[in-house]
């Protein structure tokens, strides 16, 4: 129970709208979670793994119909719809309230309703901030446990102090002592809404994911970007990895990556380059607030990984897949005939006999996948054997660079460097992902994921830009180098160029050394370039011709990305910073003087 009134008048209005058989307040002990996981092997909606093979861990298999972010039924509700901008869907505050109202009308019924006080953040750190998640799904509660810092503590500190509400159905009320489905939700009703101006989150609908875990996108992005905005710091959808020269000097680096782009493998990467040391804080959220020293200090505000499966192995990632070995919740994997999981990629050749992860009979032969593309792991961040011993560092990280990067086969060189802070913003603000054969659209076109944050801005992207830029005008800051990456440029016959996974770590060496002041760079119309000899390429094989062309300055491809952005940035009318057009025309009259 707690102590502050807000939040015990809110538990208690809730309790009245969704009229829940029970109430329990969640305290986060082990002996919590064990009873989460009974529940679940009770009702069905988990199976337990084979405790030989992978230890206190389960299995839990979605409906079909509930397997991922719903973006499409994610609303940011803002009084104007200027402030959400043309990136998110709006609604008005007052009718879209008044809708949740009538569908959380008695939608836990049969049902408990847990209250879930968490961190995000190691709890009492500056950089940290409380929510308490109202929910009625056990899965939610185990994930929570998880993935964030839940229980006693977490009220301690909040004693009448702020905290973001976030309430969560699965809208799946068991009327009159109805059975239960194995995992209930309500496919035809998702709602997924904020409310950046009070900060507020309501979900029903569905249990999978970001869109039930609210301490993630929906709180870490969504809402504290608009908290970061009004507050003087920025929360942002980044990795953070620290990096020790073999002389044992470390530096910490941010960065963005569109979804699907490497994010958790660059965060638990292996170096190839010798003597060169790389480890965890964080693989999806950075909140980075100033420090007394004029830095930004990062933070991970999660505790654990909600990571993809498929397309993690001991090949691609194995330090994530160390991280699995044990405590782990698996959603939508396949299970193996010895009670362990399973997916694409995860093993050459897979086993020869399978359950899917709908619950079919499955073989190496079949046509539908084993197990779901989205299938997820929840594992405990400080189980990865790379975790740095400061990752729940009460005052952070400083950053000392900020990467960021897309999928591009064509025009973008494999690292560039910003000139200065406002053509850092200008590059975060036009990176994107080129469309593959798998997308619908035209192939090769750019789909704009601005600071890789377009599902996750909770406010009108063009005023978040002015936020980042506005970092750039504060006295006595030391902001960070920003650069831009691109691990997929292509050759001709539609060959990667990089080898890209622990050969990253070239260009995170380039860049600690830029940062330490050791390594050159050549002025080109895009930015700085490595020197000459500045990047190390001792023992990589890959041929000078096609190290040439990951560098080439595409001046055409550049040109025409110009007229790219400036129809992107058309969409934000006179929301756009006078600062980014003028980078824009800056930038392509470098251009235009090259030809
Ligand atoms: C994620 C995402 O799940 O970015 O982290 O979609
Ligand atoms: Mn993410």
């Amino acid at each position: 129970m707690s102590k502050n009134t807000k939040l015990s008048a809110w538990v208690e209005e809730i309790r009245t709208l969704c009229q829940p058989d029970a109430v329990r307040w969640c305290d986060g002990t082990r002996a919590e979670y064990d009873e989460m996981i009974c529940v679940m092997l009770a009702s069905g909606t988990a199976r337990k793994l084979n405790d030989s093979k992978r230890p206190n861990s389960i299995l839990v298999c979605s409906d079909p119909a509930d397997v991922a972010r719903v973006e499409d039924r994610t609303f940011i509700c803002s009084k104007s719809k200027d402030a959400a901008g043309p990136t998110n869907n709006w609604h008005d505050p007052e009718e879209m309230k008044q809708s949740l109202r009538e569908l959380f009308t008695g939608s836990m019924r049969g049902r408990t309703m847990y209250v879930i006080p968490f961190s995000m953040g190691p709890v009492g750190s500056p950089i940290a901030h409380i929510g308490v998640q109202i929910s009625d799904s056990p899965y939610v509660v185990a994930n929570m446990h998880i993935m964030t810092r839940v229980g006693q503590a977490v009220l301690d500190v909040l004693t009448d102090g702020d905290f973001v509400p976030c309430l969560h159905s699965v809208g799946a009320p068991l009327e009159n002592g109805a059975a239960d489905v194995p995992w209930p939700c309500n496919a035809d009703n998702k709602y997924i809404v904020h409310f950046p101006e009070t900060r507020e989150i309501w979900s029903f609908g569905s249990g999978y994911g970001g869109n039930a875990l609210l301490g993630k996108k929906c709180f870490a992005l969504r809402i504290a970007s608009a908290m970061a905005r009004d507050e003087g710091w920025l929360a942002e959808h980044m990795l953070i990895l620290k990096l020790t020269n073999p002389q044992g000097v470390s530096r910490y680096v941010a960065a963005a990556f569109p979804s699907a782009c490497g994010k958790t493998n660059l965060a638990m990467m292996n170096p190839t380059v010798p003597g060169w040391k790389c480890e965890t804080i964080g693989d999806d959220i950075a909140w980075m607030k100033f420090g007394d020293d004029g830095r930004l200090h990062a933070i991970n505000p999660e505790a654990g990984f909600f990571g993809v499966a498929p397309g993690t192995s001991m090949k691609s990632n194995p330090n994530a897949m160390l991280t699995l070995k044990e405590n782990c919740i698996f959603t939508n994997c396949a299970l193996t005939p010895d009670g362990d999981v399973w997916w694409e990629e995860m093993t050459d050749d897979p086993p020869p006999r399978l359950t899917n992860w709908m619950g079919h009979e499955w073989h190496p032969h079949a046509e539908a996948h084993a197990a779901h593309p989205n299938a997820r792991f929840t594992a405990p961040a400080r189980q990865c054997p790379v975790i740095a011993p400061e990752w729940e560092d009460h005052n952070g990280v400083p950053i000392s660079a900020i990467l960021f990067g897309g999928r591009r086969a064509t025009v973008v060189p494999l690292v560039h460097e910003a000139r200065d802070w406002q053509h850092g913003v200008f590059i975060g603000s036009i990176m994107g992902s080129e469309k593959t054969a798998a997308a619908t659209g035209a192939i090769g076109m750019v789909r704009r994921d601005p600071m890789a944050m377009l599902p996750f801005c909770g406010y009108n992207m063009a005023d978040y830009w002015a936020h980042w830029l506005s970092l750039g005008q504060r006295d006595g800051v030391v902001l960070p180098k920003v650069y831009y990456v691109n691990w997929f440029r292509k050759d001709k016959d539609g060959k990667f160029l990089w080898p890209g996974f622990g050969e990253n770590s070239r260009v995170l060496k380039w860049v600690f050394e830029r940062c330490e002041g050791t390594a050159d760079a050549t002025e080109t119309p895009i930015g700085y370039v490595p020197a000459n000899g500045a990047m190390d390429f001792d023992g990589l094989a890959v041929p000078p011709a096609r190290l040439e062309e990951l560098f080439r300055i595409d001046i055409e491809g550049w040109l025409a990305e110009t007229i790219g952005v400036r129809d992107y940035y058309r969409n934000f009318d006179d929301h756009v910073p006078q600062a980014l057009l003028e980078e824009l025309d800056n930038l392509k009259a470098r251009l235009e003087a090259m030809i």
